[in-house]
């Protein structure tokens, strides 16, 4: 397919959105709820969005969402691309390019992932301090004059939002972590071996998400990015993950998920 170029779909979406965001989130799978509490929210399809594609996964409404939310202007990504759906990475990061053409600073990425630490429980949060990519590199072919062409990952989960969060999950006693999220292209969940294998090169958690999009954003100069797991489902043993497992998690941690969000983004 023709690659639409970033200002046209940010013309096309600044041209409809009520306010200018400064904030984004993308919301993972079953996490889409959130955008629900976006005030003079307007929502906009990918389909009609110039360079976006439909997702095609259970769960990923697919849409975009802009408005008001914990006093901030916002846009919410309900649904994401992935790569396993057989989307090129150009495609996947797409929307990252997009966002920041609009003039979004801060991206806050969620995802529901796998649990290999033994000490984390299903519905845990687990905060990103760092990631694994065993996919390939979304920077590929994207080398732009003006941008670094080997950029450095140094502190990519913004460390002063961390910190926020952590204080706010302590302040309101929600479950969350902290830890090293490997990325794996999917679709096919991991063998046992594969976890055993993770787990002893130091992950924490396993999904199939967030590690393209928060690459993308910081060699396009998004100034913070901030990525939560919902840990939806064990691996680490005798476990066989479901996709259904995985939704209905997120259906239960709904509340303190959105606690944790929303507080989040009303104090940045
Ligand atoms: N593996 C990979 N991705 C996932 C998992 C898992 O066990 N659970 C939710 N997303």
């Amino acid at each position: 397919m023709p690659h639409t170029d970033v200002s046209t779909a940010a013309g096309y979406l600044s041209g409809r959105f009520p306010v200018k965001p400064s904030v984004a989130a993308i919301l993972g799978s079953g996490l889409g709820f959130l955008a629900e509490s976006v005030e003079n929210a307007v929502e906009i399809p990918y389909e009609s969005i110039p360079g976006f594609r439909k997702p095609t996964v259970k769960g990923h409404a697919g849409t975009m969402v802009c408005g008001r939310f914990a006093g901030k202007d916002v846009a919410f990504m309900k649904g994401r691309y992935h790569f396993y759906e057989g989307h090129a990475m150009k495609d996947v990061t797409f929307p990252v390019r997009v966002l920041k053409e609009l003039g979004v600073e801060t991206l806050v990425i969620t995802n529901a992932a796998g649990g290999i630490n033994p000490f984390f429980e299903v519905g845990d949060l687990m905060l990103l301090s760092d990631h694994i990519n065993f996919g390939p590199n979304p920077l590929i072919g994207m080398h732009q004059e003006g941008l670094e062409q080997f950029v450095s990952l140094d502190g990519l989960y913004s460390p002063e939002l961390r910190k926020i969060a952590l204080r706010i999950a302590e302040d309101e006693n929600i479950p969350l972590r902290e830890g090293v999220y490997l990325y794996t292209t999917g679709p096919s969940y991991e063998t046992k071996a594969e976890i055993r294998c993770f787990h002893r090169i130091g992950a924490d958690a396993v999904g199939m998400s967030t590690v393209p999009e928060a690459i993308s954003a910081r060699h396009i100069g998004i100034s913070r990015v901030a990525a939560i797991s919902l840990i939806t489902n064990k691996t680490l043993g005798n476990f066989i993950p479901t996709h259904e497992e995985v939704m209905e998690t997120s259906r239960k941690s709904r509340d303190y998920f959105a606690r944790l969000v929303m507080r989040l983004i009303s104090q940045l």
